[in-house]
């Protein structure tokens, strides 16, 4: 594994540098950031260094109250009127200032959430030629193992490796999933399939539409679990464990343990998310951004680096880029009038979604591109 020898620089800073070489090298190891911690490197590659932009951000909050993103409990959901109304208020409230919420009591089990952290464990601390099987850049494939989606895109590479499993509509066979994490993958399938109806129903009662609307829009048809393992880092203040960037989806449910390290970029500051043992972080995506025209919104949001790891997480991305939709996403017209005037153009899923990854985390968001 060839590694960066040279003195610790910014991304594009010296010319002799063969920044792809590197970048090939550790690619083709196969063994994602993890195999680079195995190896006990102490000074990281330099092309996982941030960039002077990365590096000039804001602070986090030092506030001793720190502002939280808001919880939002789901008790009563189905049999009390009431007490739905005052739900769908709190997440209208929540979606429209934040984008960014947790909800507690919304009834997936804390021993499927649990086992779902395990799982990744599981799959990421397996031998290296176990995970090699899946590491690939074939997005053909219904399950792939990587660092760095954007490897060769990003500006900076980021300091965790990732398991993607496109399970809805098309899940692949149980046989193609990690047997690490097979039986839980596809029951946390299940869960986040039944979790997303119910906030996709939720959300549309936020934006003043029937119950179904966003669902009959096919919002709720696809997902792709992302489990995201970020290995303790030898220099944590020099890289991110994701750079800035805001989701390419509808809507995501987000499972973090309890190390910490998600911030959201909140009225220009970045606001820690406080890991809540059993709670789920949801947030609006670019996609429900656009189709709600700019009402609710896709904050941005980054992963520090961190020593104590390994952090684990697992993303469910609602999208349906990998299905052979044409389906045509614009603002609703529901919610156009001549004082609301539509923002975006409309757009295919699967163009936004080529668009956003070939663009990579670059800090800038995807929608303006699609402004009209
Ligand atoms: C993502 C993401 C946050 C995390 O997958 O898009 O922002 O905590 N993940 O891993
Ligand atoms: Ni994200």
């Amino acid at each position: 594994m060839a590694v960066a020898d040279e003195e610790a620089l910014p991304a594009g800073t010296s010319s002799n540098y063969d920044r792809m070489k590197e970048l090939k090298a550790f690619d083709e190891s196969k063994a994602g950031v993890k195999g680079l911690v195995d190896a006990g490197v102490e000074k990281i590659p330099r092309f996982f260094i941030r960039t002077p932009e990365e590096e000039h951000l804001e602070e986090s909050d030092s506030d001793p109250n720190p502002l939280q993103i808001p919880v939002i409990d789901l008790t009563g959901i189905e049999n009390s009127k009431i007490r739905r109304g005052e739900i769908v208020e709190a997440i209208k409230q929540a979606s429209e200032t934040w984008g960014f919420f947790q909800v507690v009591n919304h009834g997936v089990p804390t021993s499927v959430l649990e086992e779902m952290i395990e799982g990744t464990r599981r799959f990421n601390e397996e031998d290296d030629e176990v995970k090699r099987e899946y590491y690939t850049r074939d997005w053909a494939k219904k399950v792939m193992f990587l660092s760095n989606f954007d490897l060769y895109e990003s500006a900076a590479a980021n300091w965790r490796d990732t398991l993607f499993c496109f399970m809805a509509p098309d899940p692949p066979s149980p046989h193609e999933l990690p047997l690490a994490c097979r039986n839980i993958m596809i029951e946390y399938s299940k869960q986040m399939t039944r979790l997303g109806s119910t906030l996709f129903e939720l959300l549309s009662e936020a934006l003043g539409l029937h119950p179904n609307h966003l669902k009959e829009m096919e919002c709720a048809n696809g997902h792709v679990i992302l489990s995201h393992y970020y290995p303790a880092c030898p220099q944590p203040d020099l890289t991110l464990g994701t750079s800035k960037h805001s989701d390419p989806d509808f809507l995501t449910i987000l499972l973090q343990d309890q190390i910490g390290g998600l911030q959201v970029h909140h009225q220009n500051r970045w606001v820690d998310v406080q890991p809540m043992h059993g709670a789920l972080v949801i947030n609006i995506g670019d996609l429900l951004q656009l189709i709600s025209n700019d009402k609710l919104k896709s904050l941005e949001h980054r992963v520090l680096a961190n020593w104590i790891g390994p952090r684990i997480s697992v993303a469910c991305f609602f999208t349906t880029n990998y299905s052979p939709s044409t389906r045509l996403y614009g603002p609703i017209k529901e919610l156009l009038s001549d004082e609301n005037q539509p923002i975006y153009r409309e757009v295919m899923v699967r163009d936004f979604a080529a668009y956003y990854n070939s663009k990579g985390l670059d800090g800038k968001s995807a929608l303006s591109h699609f402004k009209i």
